[in-house]
């Protein structure tokens, strides 16, 4: 089939190199000229495991990347990928939806064939019938039937996402449409898995509350945690006999400092605000943020305990990234927690594999380290604020320090001599 991606972000470029992966021949629309340049020299713009092999394997046959278009003309599938920040209020964003529909339609205006637009996007449920459908068909001046619609969710973590999209738990394809939805459930057929039909508000739901169910995991756990700490009781020994109960399952049961990343924070924060605008208080979606703000307070109270007053002291912080795998610091927990040393005088000395650069422009008065054992040179304390692997190995780096008060906001030390947040 031929496919048309709408945006290059990591949802996009990510799905694109998948379904040229799976045969098809994919063009990648991106407004960001350096990105289409670095996707067309298979350098990809984002780290993600696997995505530089699938690039140098599928660019110059069956990928490329363009900054118009063009190529929506002649595709069978156009996938909308764009981004939908929130609002000051909370609310999705949806004006590069809107924006990506007008374009679609303008670009489709003289082509006689059958189409079908795909918003994979996380939006609000009746976005793809209110504002998509009708935005695209205005634009191309046609009407119900000449182009289908289908919403299709992603469920890809960052760091993972090629393994997530080749392999996914199930398919979620909202049409109603019978050949929209065969369109769509034919650039899937390699793919092994349960398809489920629902309809387009549905997937919508389904992608809000996916994220929601899981977020509410992590911040169950994040407070058992804390009610465990008080107790001496090992968190993590408690949710792994939870969680072997197949009705919970293992997953997201990891107590610490908080979630972070683009979509948990958005995505909980979106549906309370759509819940609102319908005269709905969701008790338990804001206990879910609520419990993720007050963590990383939870770790400074602990830091505070240990060494007292902040200011002057010296702070490593191991870990930057929102979790491992990823260069992305988007709604990291490390981000409240140096703004909280800094302010309260401490200066910081910081190391992450990947996510400094990021961090650097947030923060340019921290010192950045190329090793952990660097950072931790004649520090008063140790924060850990990302599950990097390779921090399980760290262990007489930590006689560098000052004085030897480290706390975990993840559980990944190996050492001994160790305190975390939640146990
Ligand atoms: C998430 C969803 O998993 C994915 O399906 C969706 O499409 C996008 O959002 P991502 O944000 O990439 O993916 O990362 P994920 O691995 O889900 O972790 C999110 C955050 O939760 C990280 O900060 C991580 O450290 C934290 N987390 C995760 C915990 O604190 N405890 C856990 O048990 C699991």
């Amino acid at each position: 089939m031929k496919i048309a991606v709408i945006g290059g972000g990591y949802v996009g470029l990510v799905s694109g190199a998948c379904f040229a992966e799976l045969g098809n021949d994919v063009t990648i629309i991106e407004i960001d000229p350096a990105k289409v340049l670095a996707i067309n020299e298979q350098q990809p713009p984002i780290y993600e495991i696997g995505l530089e092999d699938l690039l140098k394997k599928h660019i110059g046959n069956r990928l490329c990347a363009s900054i118009t278009y063009d190529s929506v003309a002649s595709a069978d599938i156009i996938f909308i990928c764009v981004g939908t920040p929130p609002n000051s209020d909370g609310s999705a964003n949806l004006s590069y939806i809107e924006s990506a529909s007008a374009m679609i339609g303008a670009a489709r205006r003289t082509v006689p064939t059958y189409c079908v637009v795909v918003v994979k996007s996380t939006v609000p449920p009746g976005t793809t019938a209110k504002i998509v459908c009708p935005g695209v068909l205005q634009s191309a001046h046609k009407t119900e039937g000449e182009i289908g619609f289908v919403m299709n969710p992603e469920f890809l973590r960052e760091g993972r996402a090629i393994a997530d999209f080749m392999h996914p738990d199930r398919i979620v394809i909202g049409s109603a449409d019978d050949r929209a939805f065969n369109y769509v459930a034919e650039a899937y057929h390699k793919i092994d898995v349960p398809v489920i039909r629902t309809s387009l508000s549905a997937a919508e739901m389904i992608k809000y509350t996916s994220n929601a169910f899981l977020a509410m995991k992590i911040s169950f756990s994040n407070e058992i945690g804390n009610i465990c700490k008080q107790l001496h009781i090992d968190v993590y020994e408690v949710m792994r006999g939870v969680g072997l109960d197949h009705r919970i399952g293992t997953q997201f049961l990891n107590a610490g400092v908080g979630f972070g990343g683009s979509c948990f924070p958005k995505d909980v924060s979106s549906l309370i605000s759509l819940a609102k605008a319908i005269g709905e208080d969701p008790l338990i979606l804001h206990a879910v943020l609520k419990v993720n703000t007050q963590q990383p307070n939870r770790l400074l109270k602990l830091l505070r305990a240990r060494i007292g007053n902040l200011n002057g002291k010296k702070i490593a912080v191991l870990g930057l990234a929102f979790k491992d795998n990823t260069e992305d610091i988007r709604d990291s927990k490390a981000i409240p927690v140096i703004q909280e040393l800094l302010l309260n005088g401490a200066s910081v000395s910081a190391y992450d594999p990947m996510a400094v650069e990021a961090m650097r422009k947030l923060f340019p008065t921290v010192t950045y380290c190329h090793s952990a054992g660097h950072a931790l040179d004649g520090a008063d304390a140790c924060l850990v604020m990302t599950e990097w692997p390779e921090f399980g190995k760290i262990n007489k780096e930590f006689e560098r320090m000052k004085t030897r008060v480290i706390i975990e906001g993840r559980r990944i030390l190996s050492c001994n001599g160790t305190e975390g947040i939640c146990w």
